[in-house]
């Protein structure tokens, strides 16, 4: 692992990993391709290209472009590739699943087959990491706490964006089985931390409820999802590119259970804010109930586990927006609010 192509590093998940791997990993060097859509943002990665010369360097462009994919592997030669890169809001997914298919899916097809074209048969000590969601296996009953999602789960994905990762993890497991391409794959629950895009809960609260404006809860607001911050996801991503096994799927999971209805309350009231701001409204389409990770796999096997305590990064994150207003004020630009418009309508 020493030359990474790491896609769609400019969105949430993506800078926190390249800005954490650049500085704890010496002989590392990144190149960052990102088509920069509403959710990618330079501004992530501030001063890293300044601060790293010569180990960081970010070119745009979008994974669908074989052209552009096969440049960057001519010119920077990667050993490694992580694929981050993809449509990742369930919401516009159903309302417009067509680009989630294209990124999600065929995007990752470009990427198979040019690091398979590339690396010319010549796999040793190469990886391909898929970074794939817990969303892919679909819901989990509510009144059943023993009951968990393992690699062994079937696949059952009900909206637009996690039908178009299941695709995505179909295609990467069929480069192993056929060709024995070193694939792997990640399956992390919710993430949250700084530099998450104000569309997605817990940002989307925190902006609001700072501003004093409605939070919209989803039907009866008790779905549950399993939180882990964001930077135990990517130390476990790091875990499974050194200690892997290739051709295998490892879950990621904080095991930490939540109804969004808690979290949303939490927030509050670590802002000082009056819970007569939640406002509940139409459920999602599809919504799926309760996701839970059973992540006893990487545990046993890779011996990664979360490190941080929910209660004390989500003061954090709390904390980070509320110190980078300036940061949240260059994401929302006019196209944020058709989205909020349309969406929230
Ligand atoms: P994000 O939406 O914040 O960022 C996605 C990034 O991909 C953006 O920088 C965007 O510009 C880029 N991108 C989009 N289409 C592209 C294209 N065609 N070519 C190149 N770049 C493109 O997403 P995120 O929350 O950082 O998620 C990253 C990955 O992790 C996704 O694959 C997602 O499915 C997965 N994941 C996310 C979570 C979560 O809670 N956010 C949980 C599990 C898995
Ligand atoms: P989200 O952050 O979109 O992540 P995901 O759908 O991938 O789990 O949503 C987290 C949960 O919060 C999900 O159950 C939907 C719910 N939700 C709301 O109740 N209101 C909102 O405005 C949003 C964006 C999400």
């Amino acid at each position: 692992m020493n030359k990474i192509l790491v896609t769609g590093g400019c969105g949430f998940i993506g800078s926190n990993f390249i800005r954490s791997l650049l500085k704890s990993h010496d002989n590392v060097s990144i190149i960052n391709l990102d088509k920069l859509t509403y959710a990618g943002n330079p501004e992530n990665l501030k001063n890293i290209e300044a601060e790293y010369k010569g180990r960081y360097t970010f070119v745009k462009g979008d994974i669908c472009n074989k052209e552009m994919v096969e440049y960057v592997f001519f010119n920077f030669k990667p050993d490694t590739v992580i694929n981050f890169a993809a449509e990742s809001h369930v919401d516009r997914s159903i309302h417009d699943p067509n680009i989630f298919i294209q990124t999600n899916v065929l995007g990752t097809a470009v990427l198979l087959s040019t690091a398979k074209k590339m690396w010319s048969g010549d796999f040793e000590s190469k990886r391909f990491l898929q970074v794939s969601t817990d969303e892919v296996y679909g819901t989990l009953p509510e009144d059943d706490k023993s009951v968990k999602f393992t690699e062994r789960t079937p696949l059952q994905p009900h909206s637009p964006y996690s039908a178009s990762k299941t695709a995505a993890d179909c295609l990467v497991q069929s480069y192993f089985d056929t060709f024995n391409f070193p694939t792997l794959i990640t399956r992390c629950s919710n993430n949250y931390g700084p530099y998450q895009f104000p569309e997605k809960l817990i940002p989307l609260i925190i902006h609001n409820a700072l501003n004093n404006k409605n939070l919209p809860v989803y039907g009866d607001g008790k779905q549950i999802r399993d939180w882990l911050f964001v930077d135990d996801h990517n130390d476990a991503i790091l875990t499974v590119i050194k200690k892997g096994k290739t051709g295998e799927a490892y879950n990621i999971g904080g095991n930490n259970e939540i109804q969004n209805i808690e979290i949303i309350k939490m927030i509050l009231k670590h802002l000082n804010k009056p819970e007569s701001l939640i406002t509940y409204v139409k459920d999602r389409l599809g919504h799926d109930r309760r996701y839970a990770i059973d992540a006893s796999k990487i545990k046993n096997e890779l011996g990664w586990e979360p490190k941080f305590k929910f209660s004390d990064k989500i003061k954090y994150t709390i904390d980070w927006y509320l110190s980078n207003g300036d940061w949240v004020k260059n994401v929302i630009s006019g196209d944020y609010q058709k989205w909020i418009d349309k969406n929230y309508k």
